[in-house]
């Protein structure tokens, strides 16, 4: 089947104790496209992704790749499908043991039998594609925090993914390093080679890469539609995002008991790690 969606996401539903961060979550991403998923810090963008790559379990609903249900797999299942997609994590999650090339090739070297040499030649191309080539010997210590990001951009690439998903890939770049790996990301899905998932609150970046956008609030999904949809949304909550003003409806601080009714979170009474410390020890 020519069209069946790369991902197809159904009321994917997710709790952590009795607090519920998605709830009746559904869309599809067909090949070549690149989903934009946009919304309030702590709405459940990254915890999303985690359940599409499957190392997070939903309480109920589907997720499939490449058609495949992602929830019912084992580890070992889930690993074989990850070779065909790549992963930038918001925090970059590089191994601070390993230098930048190390880090990089580690892909190259779980699921490939490439010789060393076609390893550094990969590394190298994908270190030269995110602008950081010569770099390869230094430690994640030794570079800046953008630069960290391009890395886990690099090695997310490192396979050549089918697809790709990157959370907040250019948080923490200028704007020139940003219009680079917007670029990069343009590239790579033209014609469809690669289908990439994107989190961003960099609404510049969001609106030149996104063939569909959706935002999440309150757990669901608030709006979806192709960049000029969403644009040109009369949801004032969209509104407010995409024009990023404080007053709105989305709330900034809540009362205690606003926050109980949107977050359903039980508040206990703070006690300070020197606190804890002493009554541990007493
Ligand atoms: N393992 C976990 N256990 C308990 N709660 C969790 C866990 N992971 C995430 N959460 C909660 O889920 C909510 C959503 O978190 P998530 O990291 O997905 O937000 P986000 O939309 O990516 O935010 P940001 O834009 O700041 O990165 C948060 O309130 C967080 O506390
Ligand atoms: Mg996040």
């Amino acid at each position: 089947m020519p069209d069946t969606p790369v991902i197809e996401v159904t009321n994917l539903m997710r709790q952590f104790g009795d607090r519920t961060v998605l709830k009746d979550i559904s869309f599809n991403v067909h090949r070549g496209e690149t989903l934009v998923i946009m919304g309030g810090s702590g709405c459940g963008k990254s915890t999303l992704l985690r359940h599409i790559i499957g190392s997070m379990k939903p309480t109920s609903g589907s997720v499939k790749i490449f058609g495949q249900e992602i929830t019912a797999m084992s580890e070992r299942e889930i690993e074989s499908i990850r070779k065909r997609f790549g992963m930038l994590f918001q925090s970059g999650a590089l191994l601070a043991s390993l230098t930048v090339g190390e880090n990089v090739a580690l892909p190259l070297e779980q699921h490939t039998d490439k010789s060393s040499d076609e390893v550094a030649g990969i590394v190298e191309e994908k270190l030269q594609m995110v602008g950081l080539r010569g770099f390869e010997n230094l430690k994640p210590a030794e570079i800046s925090g953008g630069m960290k990001k391009r890395v886990g951009l690099a090695r997310a690439l490192a396979l050549d993914p089918e697809l790709l998903f990157s959370d907040e890939p250019t948080s923490g770049l200028d704007p020139i390093m940003t219009a680079v790996v917007d670029q990069l990301t343009q590239k790579l899905t033209h014609g469809a080679h690669m289908t990439a998932v994107v989190v961003t609150h960099d609404m510049t970046s969001a609106f030149r890469i996104a063939t569909r956008m959706i935002m999440l609030g309150h757990g669901s999904i608030v709006a979806q539609g192709t960049p000029d949809e969403i644009r040109n949304s009369l949801n004032p909550e969209v509104q407010q995002f995409i024009n990023g003003q404080a007053d709105g409806p989305i709330p900034l601080n809540l009362s205690q008991d606003e926050h109980e009714d949107h977050q359903q979170v039980k508040p206990r009474p703070f006690v300070s790690a020197r606190h804890r410390f002493h009554r541990k020890t007493a």
